[in-house]
C-alpha cells in the first residue's frame, strides 16, 4: 500500500533520532512491500530560521494531507528569548491544535533489562505497564485569556484552565476504550478538591464510569498520583488527564523506564492523520554528536503504523525487534552504554 508520511525533524537531535527511525520505516516497507512517501518540512526553531515563523500555513497543510505525522523535537537555547515574539514551542502546539491530536497516548514500560537504569527499587518496577491518555488540545495550554499586561502599574499574567464537557467527554470515552483491551483499569486525574475544571472533568468521568462497569474507575487527585507513580507504579494500567498534568506526570513516568529516549507517544484525533513524536526534548547538549537514543522516535514509527496505517503485523515487529535488541543489551549512552544512534539502529534493522 502506498502512504504519505510529513517528517518534521526539528531541532537539537530531532533530525538524528528522525532520520535513523526513516530507514526503520524503509526496511519495513522493503519487507512488507508499501511505499512510503516522505516529505521532510521544517517546524520549530529551524522554521523561525528559515521562514520566520515556527508553524507556516504551507507546512500545516503539508501534514493535514499527509497520513501521519513523524516530528524529531523543537527548541533549544537559541530560541529562548522569553520576549521573542515566536517561539518553537508555538509551533509544536499549534501543530497539535491544526491537526485536532487530542489524545496523546504515552505508553511506559519497563524493560526487564533496563531496571537498573532507573533510580527506582527493582522491586517497584515489575510489572510496570501504564498508558498515560494525556489531553492535548485544551486545559492550561490554551485557555484564554492568556496574556501579560501592565495593571494598575503592576506587571500581570493570567493563564486559564478551562474545559467544555466535551472535550472531557471524548478523551475519557478513548481511555475507557483502551483500557478494555488491557488490565481494565482507569485512573482519572485531576485536582478536584480545588478546581472547578477538574470537578467538571471528575462528574463527566464518573458518568462515563457508570456505563462501563467492565471497567474500574479509580479517581485521584494529581498530588497523590505524581506519589504514586514513584512508589507504587504497578497499580496503574491506563492513566487519563488534563493537559498540564500529562505533561508533568509523563516526565515522571519517563524515569521508571530508564531513560525518556525509550518512550514514544502517539497524538490521535477524531479524524485525520495522528502525529507522532518521542517524549524526550530536543536535547541540545547532545545534538550533532550521533549519540542519541532513537528507540523513543523508531518505537513512535511503530505507533505510527498500528494507528495511522493500521498496519499492526508491521509496528508488531519493530516493537520486537527493539525489545530484543534491549535484551541483548545494546545501549546508547543515556542506557548506560556506548553505541552510536546509527549503531542502535543498525542492532534493530538486524532483527527484523
Ligand atoms: C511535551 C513537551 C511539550 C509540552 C513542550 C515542548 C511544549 O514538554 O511534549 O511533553 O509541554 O507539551
Ligand atoms: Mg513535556
Amino acid at each position: 500500500m502506498d502512504f504519505k508520511i510529513t517528517l518534521l525533524p526539528g531541532d537539537g537531535i530531532g533530525p538524528e533520532v528522525v532520520g535513523e527511525a526513516v530507514r526503520v520505516l524503509e526496511v519495513i516497507a522493503a519487507k512488507y512491500k508499501h511505499a512510503f512517501n516522505f516529505q521532510e518540512r521544517l517546524m520549530g526553531g529551524c522554521s523561525i530560521d528559515k521562514y520566520g515563523s515556527s508553524l507556516t500555513d504551507e507546512t500545516l497543510a503539508d501534514c493535514k494531507s499527509a497520513d501521519a505525522v513523524l516530528l524529531g523535537a523543537v527548541g533549544g537555547p537559541k530560541w529562548d528569548d522569553p520576549a521573542a515574539k515566536d517561539r518553537p514551542e508555538r509551533g509544536l502546539l499549534a501543530l497539535r491544535k491544526g491537526l485536532g491530536v487530542f489524545a496523546n497516548l504515552r505508553p511506559v514500560k519497563v524493560h526487564p533489562a533496563l531496571i537498573d537504569s532507573s533510580p527506582l527499587k527493582p522491586e517497584k518496577l515489575k510489572g510496570v505497564d501504564i498508558i498515560v491518555m494525556r489531553e492535548l488540545t485544551g486545559g492550561l495550554y490554551f485557555g484564554q485569556p492568556k496574556l501579560r499586561e501592565m495593571r494598575d502599574g503592576r506587571e500581570y499574567a493570567v493563564d486559564t484552565l478551562e474545559y467544555y464537557d466535551y472535550e472531557v467527554k471524548r478523551i475519557v470515552e478513548l481511555a475507557f476504550n483502551l483500557a478494555k483491551g488491557r488490565r481494565k483499569k482507569v485512573t482519572s486525574v485531576d485536582k478536584a478538591n480545588v478546581l472547578e475544571a477538574s470537578r467538571l472533568w471528575r462528574q463527566i468521568t464518573t458518568k462515563i464510569g457508570k456505563e462501563n462497569t467492565d471497567i474500574e474507575l479509580e479517581h485521584m487527585l494529581v498530588d497523590t498520583a505524581s506519589m504514586k507513580l514513584i512508589t507504587a507504579p504497578a497499580s496503574f494500567d491506563v492513566v487519563v488527564t488534563e493537559n498540564m498534568f500529562g505533561d508533568i506526570l509523563t516526565d515522571e513516568a519517563s524515569v521508571l523506564a530508564g531513560s525518556m529516549g525509550m518512550l514514544p507517544s502517539a497524538s490521535l484525533g477524531e479524524s485525520g492523520p495522528g502525529l507522532y513524536e518521542p517524549i524526550h526534548g530536543s536535547a541540545p547538549d547532545i545534538a550533532g554528536k550521533g549519540i542519541a537514543n532513537p528507540a523513543g522516535t523508531i518505537l513512535s514509527s511503530a505507533m505510527l503504523l498500528r494507528y495511522s496505517l493500521k498496519l499492526e503485523g508491521e509496528a508488531a515487529a519493530i516493537e520486537k525487534a527493539v525489545d530484543e535488541v534491549i535484551t541483548a543489551g545494546v545501549r546508547t549512552a543515556d542506557i548506560g552504554g556506548k553505541l552510536t544512534t546509527r549503531q542502535m539502529t543498525d542492532e534493530i534493522i538486524k532483527k527484523l
